[in-house]
């Protein structure tokens, strides 16, 4: 059987298998972390933003929110929840939008799909064209301990949905098997450390950055398996957002 393309199956019961996620925490620690560096974002982009569920708690504060994402069945999702958000389905490597932001935003280790470092920066190299000067980027990503622990042989099966994960620690590469109703489609995920991060984003631009853990706001250590990271766009503009 052939696999369907990542995040086209499983966006039919994404939202149901995401009912723990804490989209309005994450949102309220980021706001906060800018906050005590003097910035109020008025304006997000989300790199991968789905179903819509990480920008919601943006758009309920009244920010303009928009979104890119490769998947056209999550993005028909987040139109529903999000109709006024301007949605692109256009891969992070090679986006392009019109405008600027004051915030970029990446939430639930969407960023971890890029599996190659090169893409990753390349990435970057996008959001940073994408910032406002002096703007923000903000992203949730799993550490390589994140994925081995996360993604390790095991299976879920619940309501006609199995997951079945698996880790190869020498590339850092997780892959995962996702069965909707007979249906399969296949992720793979690179995890990458906070100083790995750190690096990419100065070599796309950036000024330096810095990474802390949700909830605690603590640095992350050996064993965390997630962080966010924040790094800011220098104050004279950078590139062009075309
Ligand atoms: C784990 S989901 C996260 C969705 C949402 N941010 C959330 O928190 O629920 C990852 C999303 O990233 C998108 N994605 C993965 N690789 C991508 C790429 N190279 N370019 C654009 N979108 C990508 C997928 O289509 C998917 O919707």
């Amino acid at each position: 059987m052939s696999a369907h393309p990542p995040f086209s199956i499983l966006a039919r019961v994404y939202d149901r298998l995401m009912e723990d996620v804490p989209y309005e925490g994450w949102a309220e620690f980021v706001l906060a972390v800018l906050g005590g560096e003097g910035f109020s974002p008025r304006s997000v982009l989300e790199l991968g933003v789905g179903t819509g569920n990480a920008l919601l708690p943006f758009a309920r504060r009244g920010l303009e929110v928009a979104g890119v994402d490769a998947s056209a069945a999550m993005l028909a999702a987040a139109r529903a929840k999000l109709p006024r958000a301007r949605l692109l389905q256009a891969d992070f490597r090679s986006f392009s939008l019109d405008r600027r932001f004051d915030l970029v935003y990446s939430a639930f280790d969407s960023l971890n799909n890029l599996t190659q470092p090169a893409d990753l920066q390349a990435a970057f190299a996008r959001a940073l064209a994408h910032l406002n000067p002096g703007g923000w980027l903000a992203a949730d990503l799993n550490t390589p301990a994140g994925l081995r622990e996360l993604w390790r042989e095991e299976v879920w099966e619940e309501d006609g949905v199995r997951l079945e994960y698996g880790y190869d620690p020498a590339s850092a590469i997780g892959r995962l098997e996702a069965w909707v109703n007979g249906e399969l489609e296949v992720h793979l995920e690179r995890g990458y450390t906070p100083d790995e991060v750190s690096r990419l984003l100065e070599n796309a631009g950036f000024g330096a950055a810095f990474c802390l853990v949700y909830p605690d706001g603590g640095e992350p250590g050996p064993q965390s398996d997630r962080f966010w990271v924040f790094a800011r766009a220098p104050h004279r503009a950078q590139g062009n957002s075309g």
